[in-house]
């Protein structure tokens, strides 16, 4: 696809994320099993799309809850500093949780996200990311499920963005600038 001053190579088909999708929800499903309520926990904004997939896949009782953190604004640079902008709406303490992040980069966010989530008490926390670039760590922190790991490149599609563009793409392609 091409834009002004860039083009999206293809990277990760969309069969290739339903597949991966499936089995990630297979794994979450035994990991969960017999649990009264998983609090299914979605890292706004660039996770709707995977989330949504993934609680279709899911053979569990599921409540979906969203949280949204600040983000890296028009940049591609992490701003490392982590704002809660949106929180849950729910009670968390002594339930099943599953947080749902899109990409895990520096790592600031997620390990952000995780601090606040543990404080709150709850029975059983697993993580998940879509896609995990490990090579950018800056902190440590690690999803327990993770769909892809990928290089370092800058990517979009299934609902994540470059300066709010492309999160419409049904699959995830790698930005790359012609100028
Ligand atoms: P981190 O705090 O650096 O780990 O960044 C995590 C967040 O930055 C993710 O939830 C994404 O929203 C965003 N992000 C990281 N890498 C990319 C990318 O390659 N494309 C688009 N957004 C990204
Ligand atoms: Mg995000």
């Amino acid at each position: 696809m091409k834009h002004d001053n860039y083009v999206i190579d293809d990277m990760i088909s969309a069969k290739a994320i339903a597949a991966r999708v499936e089995s990630m929800a297979e794994t979450i499903t035994k990991e969960f099993e017999g649990t009264e309520k998983l609090v299914v926990i979605g890292l706004l904004r660039g996770s709707f799309m995977f989330i949504a997939d993934l609680v279709r896949e899911l053979d569990l009782p599921v409540e979906v809850d969203f949280l949204e953190t600040s983000s890296y604004g028009d940049s591609m640079e992490s701003s490392r500093e982590v704002k809660i902008l949106k929180d849950l709406r729910g009670e968390i303490k002594n339930r099943d949780i599953l947080v749902v992040e899109d990409i895990i980069d520096t790592g600031h966010t997620l390990h952000h996200v995780i601090n606040l989530l543990k404080s709150r008490q709850p029975s059983r926390m697993l993580v998940c990311a879509l896609l995990d670039k490990p090579t950018r760590r800056e902190v440590k922190v690690t999803a327990d499920i993770v769909g892809f790991e990928i290089e370092d490149k800058f990517v979009v599609g299934y609902g994540i963005d470059y300066a709010q563009r492309n999160r419409n793409l049904p699959y995830i392609g790698a930005v790359r600038f012609t100028d």
